[in-house]
């Protein structure tokens, strides 16, 4: 193949086949960049400028191909992702800069050793990022999309790939080029029955429907799917699935279903989606996590596999010229949240929500499941297992993921904003709780739009609360920025001082802004008046007859602003006939509450 033949897919293409590969090829070691994603888009821009060179000799899929360590993890990248066009060689590491090569050792794999997580990043909107399933996504998505037919009847003719691979490329299954949108991948019923198929004989072509009754319209404007839509349609248990969707088994299936058949969990905020803190922000080195028994699917896992999927989802979209992925990361990742929001880190839950409906996705759990099976029949945690009890740990694991990962807000840690620590010993909180207190911050006045503003903003209000009131800690339960994110203040379990008198009764939630003439952005009402509440009645954290109040109701005082208090007011959960003289009889009666809660009644604007 010639230099000039090479189209700019082609390239990216390379350009990801050859970090993936020094990623699962390369020893952790010292790198000299910083753990950013904006190391790793420079990565990206640094391999875009020297692959259309190295390439006219070498390939990249080599370095998969060569990779020492093949597990099933990389076989099934390796069968899912087989680069059809790339004839493998050797790219000589050298020629990278060391900075590159430093990096790509740092970020190589993802995975956890003692409360250490490795192969993440930090992005600037101060989420933090899976490297591996982001490329595998991007890769998937150069690709196509594609949907791979599962061979039928797994233990009868296991797929010999350990053997076979890579000189063959594995078993190839039938792999069909066209590019469904993720939300158009009909769910198992609606393709042709190929089940008489013998496992390597090709398909022809199934009848994929465009749409399919199980499969939710996406919309960017109506973000969580309800937990309580099922993927468990009458027919689908009937039957195996018989084709996986290349781009959701590699960023998230695979590992969504494996997490969950380690260790069935039950709706938990230990397990799926475990935050963690950098040793610091401006050049992180170190993660590490806040809970010790994380699940491998932690929050950062499950962030780069969304971002995957969205990105890969975009490209399998886009018609050519597609641009530059350095470029595409820089935009998708950058800073604030200007123009398109569909594609954007900030929004990423939302987004995946819209393109990722949960009987898709456990169609795709369960079929990851069943190909891995196939893969490696001696796979420990598979073998032997039912393709109903696949079907079921597919069921449960998706069900998780949208009610605890999808269906709730994303929230920074408060060590991700920089909170000091809290003085004194907080007092817990009684749960679940019955009401949600609405707020303003009034001071600072602009809204935040962006993790550099939203966490200084964090940071003064708790000063403020800390050493001019004399409080013990930023006073908020939540604080929730124009940036897309919830900021932690006391969180979930403490007793807040948000609310004079009602502190132990109820969540405390700000809105950063002042809000007296004008409304927060729509984003973040819907995450007031929807997501948090619905996410902590979900996790027992608040009662599911809770009410909503506005600060004002309770305390003497204009917070939470005209403009945002009369909207509030227009809401299901707003409680009208609360009236504050009612609740300062009760607050009296309330003798526990400790001397720091007294304060000014309009302490708190
Ligand atoms: C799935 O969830 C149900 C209900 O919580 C539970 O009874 C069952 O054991 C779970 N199955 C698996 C395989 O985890
Ligand atoms: C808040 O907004 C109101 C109405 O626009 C304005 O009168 C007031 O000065 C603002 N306060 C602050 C602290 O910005």
């Amino acid at each position: 193949m010639s230099l000039r033949s090479w189209n700019p897919t082609m390239v990216a293409q390379a350009v990801l086949w050859i970090l993936l590969g020094l990623l699962l090829r390369l020893e952790p070691g010292t790198a000299t960049l910083p753990l950013l994603m904006d190391s790793v888009i420079q990565a990206l821009a640094e391999l875009e400028q020297k692959v259309p060179a190295t390439m006219a000799s070498h390939t990249a899929s080599a370095w998969l191909l060569f990779a020492q360590d093949s597990g099933h993890h990389d076989l099934l990248h390796h069968f899912l992702l087989e680069g059809q066009n790339l004839k493998a060689t050797k790219l000589d590491p050298q020629q990278l800069s060391p900075e590159l090569r430093g990096l790509t050792k740092d970020v190589a794999q993802h995975g956890i050793r003692g409360r250490l997580e490795y192969g993440v990043v930090l992005a600037p909107d101060g989420s933090t990022v899976a490297v591996e399933p982001l490329l595998a996504g991007l890769e998937a998505g150069l690709q196509g999309n594609r949907v791979v037919n599962l061979p039928l009847d797994s233990t009868a003719t296991p797929l010999d790939a350990g053997a076979t691979f890579p000189d063959t490329g594995a078993v190839v299954l039938d792999v069909r080029a066209t590019s469904p949108r993720l939300r158009d991948v009909p769910p198992d019923g609606a393709s042709a029955d190929v089940g008489a198929m013998p496992p390597n004989i090709r398909a022809t072509d199934l009848d994929v429907k465009p749409t399919s009754p199980c499969v939710r319209p996406g919309s960017p404007d109506v973000p969580v799917t309800s937990p309580d839509v099922q993927a468990s349609s009458p027919g689908a248990k009937a039957r195996s699935p018989t084709t996986v969707d290349s781009l959701l088994v590699v960023t998230l299936a695979r590992d969504l279903g494996l997490a969950f058949l380690q260790s069935p969990q039950t709706w938990s905020h230990s397990g799926l989606g475990t935050e963690g803190c950098w040793d610091q922000l401006s050049a992180p080195r170190t993660f590490t996590l806040l809970d010790s028994a994380a699940s491998p699917v932690t929050t950062a896992f499950l962030n780069g596999a969304l971002d995957g999927a969205l990105l890969g989802d975009y490209l399998s979209r886009t018609p050519e010229p597609r641009p530059p992925l350095s470029a595409l990361l820089s935009q998708y990742y950058g800073a604030g949240v200007g123009g398109d929001s569909g594609l954007r880190s900030n929004f990423r839950r939302q987004n995946a929500a819209a393109l990722i409906s949960a009987p898709t996705l456990t169609q795709q759990v369960w079929g990851a499941l069943i190909l891995l099976q196939r893969l490696e029949p001696a796979h420990p945690q598979l073998r032997g297992m039912s393709q109903e009890r696949l079907f079921e740990v597919a069921t449960n694991a998706t069900k998780e993921f949208t009610e605890a990962f999808l269906g709730c807000p994303a929230i920074h840690p408060r060590c991700r904003w920089g909170a000091a620590p809290y003085r004194g010993s907080p007092r817990p909180l009684q749960l679940p709780l019955g009401f949600l207190y609405v707020h303003h911050t009034y001071v600072p006045a602009p809204p935040c739009t962006d993790f550099a503003r939203c966490a200084a903003d964090m940071r003064s209000m708790q000063r403020f609360h800390q050493d001019t009131r004399g409080w013990d800690d930023i006073g908020y339960s939540f604080v929730i920025g124009s940036d897309g994110y919830v900021y932690e203040g006391r969180g979930w379990h403490w007793v807040g001082a948000h609310t004079l008198g009602h502190n132990s009764r109820g969540f405390g939630v700000a809105f950063v802004g002042n809000y007296t003439a004008e409304l927060p952005a729509k984003a973040a009402l819907h995450t007031v008046q929807d997501v948090l509440p619905g996410c902590a009645v979900r996790a027992g954290l608040l009662r599911p007859d809770y009410a909503l109040l506005g600060h004002r109701q309770l305390v003497r005082t204009d917070c939470p602003g005209d403009a945002l208090f009369n909207l509030l007011r227009t809401w299901p959960r707003f409680a009208a006939n609360v009236k504050p003289r009612t609740a300062r009889r009760a607050s009296r009666r309330s003798k526990r509450e400790p001397p720091p809660m007294i304060v000014p009644a309009t302490g708190l604007q």
